[in-house]
């Protein structure tokens, strides 16, 4: 929600109880204002002079009237005005919406952010990197989560000290590699999948960051490997689950790992946004269920929610 300041296009620049992240984009802004001003500063000089001649008044509003042309053009999402003071330079009074919005949403990444992100993020095992690489090359190398998504799903095995997980679509290997780099080296995964022909280009990635022993591969529809792990008593054994599989099968994958996780457990739900194709009408069957899913968990009163921008969108989903 935007602060009232924000929507009265209010200063915020000023504002005290800018957070401190506010503060530093504040500061950042500062400091890219004033260099990148410096040229059309030099440009006003002749032009403030000739009209501090006349009337300092006038020569003043003729002046702030010019700087915030400059400003609005040189820097449009920043909403920058500079306020004439009698006897004084003046100074910038206001950032109105544009650096607090900034904070109140979810930026959008272009490349050169996210390339940033992952220059000062990303610590991948150099299996990792290697099969990643691989799976580029993959004509369906586009099913593999991002790296980033990786990692924030190793800290989450990390937080929660998870042992026992499940894992609904391997493909090469890639989410199993990055939740098997986190576990204990007694930890487990029951990693699903119906294909031998992708899995199989996990298994050299896995043997060679030593974590293979960590991952139980189930060549079989993952239903039928749930079901047969809740007929052989697993309810409540595991801690944590990764959903990333056909998306008509979400929501039984959803209510069987439900069972299987302890209370506390955290199930992850890849591929949320599908695309952002979930926010209009679904033209297949794919959309719908996760359209349905994405509805029937906002209410879903047996969890804790979170739907995060990461990656496709993912939802984790803590059992109450
Ligand atoms: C999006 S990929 C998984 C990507 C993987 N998590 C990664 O990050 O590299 C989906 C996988 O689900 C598998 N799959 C599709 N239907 C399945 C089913 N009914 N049971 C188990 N796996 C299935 C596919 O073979 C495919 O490998």
């Amino acid at each position: 929600m935007r602060s009232s300041a924000a929507k009265a296009g209010i200063a915020a620049a000023a504002a005290p109880a800018a957070s401190p992240c506010n503060t530093r984009r504040l500061l950042f802004d500062v400091v890219v204002i004033s260099a990148g001003s410096l040229g059309g500063f030099a440009a006003f000089v002749p032009y403030a002079n000739e009209h501090a001649s006349r009337s300092a008044r006038e020569g003043e509003r003729s002046l702030s009237t010019m700087l915030n042309w400059f400003l609005y053009k040189r820097f449009p999402r920043l909403h920058i005005r500079w306020q004439p003071s009698h006897g004084g330079c003046g100074k910038l009074v206001s950032f109105i919406s544009g650096a607090q919005s900034m904070s109140s949403r979810t930026l959008n990444l272009d490349d050169t952010l996210y390339d940033y992100l992952l220059t000062h993020s990303l610590r991948e095992h150099p299996a990792q990197t290697a099969l990643r690489a691989a799976t580029a090359k993959h004509a369906r190398g586009g099913m593999q989560i991002s790296p980033e998504q990786g990692q924030f799903m190793a800290l989450l095995i990390r937080l929660m000290g998870a042992r026992n997980t499940i894992e609904i679509g391997v493909f090469t290997g890639y989410s199993s590699l990055a939740v098997a780099l986190a576990l204990p080296d007694d930890g487990r995964i029951l990693a699903c999948d119906i294909s031998d022909e992708y899995t199989s280009i996990a298994r050299p990635y896995w043997e060679a960051a030593g974590v293979a022993h960590k991952i139980d591969l189930q060549l079989a529809p993952a239903l039928a490997t749930l079901d047969a792990r809740l007929a052989a008593g697993a309810a409540g054994q595991y801690d944590f689950a990764f959903i990333d599989a056909d998306k008509t099968g979400y929501d039984a994958y959803y209510e069987r790992c439900l069972q299987l996780l302890r209370p506390g457990g955290l199930i992850a739900i890849d591929n949320v946004l599908w695309d952002g194709s979930v926010a209009a009408v679904a033209e297949d069957n794919d959309t719908a269920a996760l359209q349905d899913l994405n509805r029937k968990l906002h209410r879903d009163e047996r969890i804790d929610l979170s739907m995060l921008p990461v990656g496709d969108g993912l939802t984790l989903a803590r059992k109450r």
